[in-house]
């Protein structure tokens, strides 16, 4: 295998918010998640488990998820996912980033209604026609969630590899109820992310935010 080949697919997967309609083939579907399926995960317990949402209940799911952030109601995910307390440069990072793509869509800090428009997307799933959702068994501990991390980045490469885009979605896993309501998953399942995927509308300005990343030095340390 040719190593920059393969790192390239690495380097080419940055989230993608604007999807055009057209739809993902459930062979390309399952070949990618076939391929995920060979993360690791401590002892192979392999915890993770994807619910592939599409067609009609991919629209019943993103207008109930949608009915909810209009309506205000109050996010309350399974588990927590929080910069705070953190080291303040991870808050000072989620906020460039923040600030960042709302300068590149046009989005005036200040402009409340264009911001809670911008957060609806996600509920709208970019328009994507594939939306994911990866749970994990209730009382899972964090070396559960590393696993599903694994998994999660393994299904980003492979929809990269195939020349799709992807955004995975933590503000759905806000709504946990809604969406084990809506896809009638047990309520012993934890909703981790979820995960829009489809064909990337080229055409989107949105498509080409690539937030900044760290340099070498200031997250590796070597130790010989
Ligand atoms: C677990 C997880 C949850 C995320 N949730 C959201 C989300 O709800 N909405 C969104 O627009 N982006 C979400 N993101 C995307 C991050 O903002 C994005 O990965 C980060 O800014 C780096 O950008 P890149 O992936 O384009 O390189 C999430 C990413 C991860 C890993």
């Amino acid at each position: 295998m040719n190593p920059a080949e393969f790192l390239s697919v690495i380097y080419a997967r940055h989230c993608q918010r604007a999807f055009t309609s057209e739809t993902v083939s459930r062979e390309m579907l399952e070949a990618i998640l076939l391929a995920a399926g060979q993360a690791p995960s401590g002892k192979n317990s392999q915890p993770w488990h994807v619910t592939v949402v599409t067609g009609g209940k991919r629209d019943q799911l993103s207008s109930a998820l949608c009915d909810a952030y209009d309506g205000g109601v109050k996010p309350k995910p399974d588990y927590d996912y929080s910069l705070m307390p953190g080291p303040e440069q991870w808050l000072a990072r989620a906020r460039n980033c923040g600030y960042s793509l709302f300068e590149l869509k046009g989005i005036a800090r200040d402009d409340i209604p264009a911001r809670k428009a911008h957060g609806r997307e996600n509920f709208e799933f970019f328009g994507a026609p594939v939306h994911m959702i990866f749970h994990l068994p209730a009382g899972s501990e964090r070396g559960n969630f590393l696993d599903m991390g694994m998994f999660m980045q393994n299904v980003m490469l492979g929809i990269t590899a195939h020349g799709l885009g992807g955004c995975p979605q933590f503000s759905v896993a806000g709504y946990a109820d809604i969406v084990r309501l809506t896809l009638g998953l047990d309520p012993d399942q934890w909703i981790v992310s979820g995960l829009s995927l489809g064909y990337s509308d080229p055409h989107a300005k949105v498509n080409t935010f690539v937030p900044e990343r760290l340099a070498l030095k200031d997250f590796v340390s070597w130790s010989a």
